[in-house]
């Protein structure tokens, strides 16, 4: 199975981030779009995963104790080379201590962390092929756009079926923030 593990949106957020898709969104437009129903910040991504490595990031993964913290949006971007439109997030020391520690928990599970720097993002579109999609899209981005901050309360276990339109994600697991 195909495993990550990702920070859900506030459905406030969703609903700012659907308005600008829905208004950015056009026929042809050489771009697919990601459901709102599963947009998400990946912590970690852990890939391919055996059964047993399975259990053994769910258990670590239940044993972080972390307080829910305030998540702020940064406006839209876009990775060039792989052809992604995302809108950023801010990598407060909150967000980076939760990554650091979901990382720290699956390494005894044969996780390999990875060594690029940590950017936290919620992928909205990917570029079907070439990449004048993405240049065009730019032009249609509004300015000054801003979306609203929301309070993380919990982080989930996904799996992701990737399919010929996009991949789509399950819950497998809920984990609270909780002061302690
Ligand atoms: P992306 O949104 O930037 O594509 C499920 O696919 C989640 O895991 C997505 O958020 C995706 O990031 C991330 N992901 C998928 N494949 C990945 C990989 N090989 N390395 C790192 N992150 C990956």
């Amino acid at each position: 199975m195909r495993l990550f593990i990702g920070i859900p949106l506030d459905p406030a957020v969703v609903g700012e981030l659907a308005a600008l898709t829905e208004r950015l969104k056009s026929p042809a437009d050489g771009l697919r779009w990601s459901a709102a129903a599963g947009w998400h910040i990946t912590l970690q991504f852990l890939g391919q995963t055996s059964e047993e490595q399975y259990k053994c990031a769910a258990a670590a993964l239940c044993r972080i104790g972390h307080a829910p913290f305030d998540v702020d949006l940064d406006p839209p971007g876009f990775f060039d080379r792989a052809g992604v439109f995302f809108v950023d997030v801010r990598l407060s020391p909150e967000l980076t201590s939760l990554q650091q520690r979901v990382v720290a928990s699956t390494t005894p599970c044969g996780f390999i962390p990875e060594d690029r720097p940590y950017h936290p993002h919620i992928t909205l579109a990917r570029e079907k092929g070439g990449h004048r999609a993405l240049r065009t899209l730019k032009s249609r981005i509004p300015a000054r756009i801003r979306f609203s901050s929301f309070t993380a309360t919990e982080f989930l276990l996904y799996q992701s079926f990737p399919g010929p339109g996009g991949s789509r994600y399950e819950v497998r697991e809920r984990f609270p923030l909780a002061s302690v």
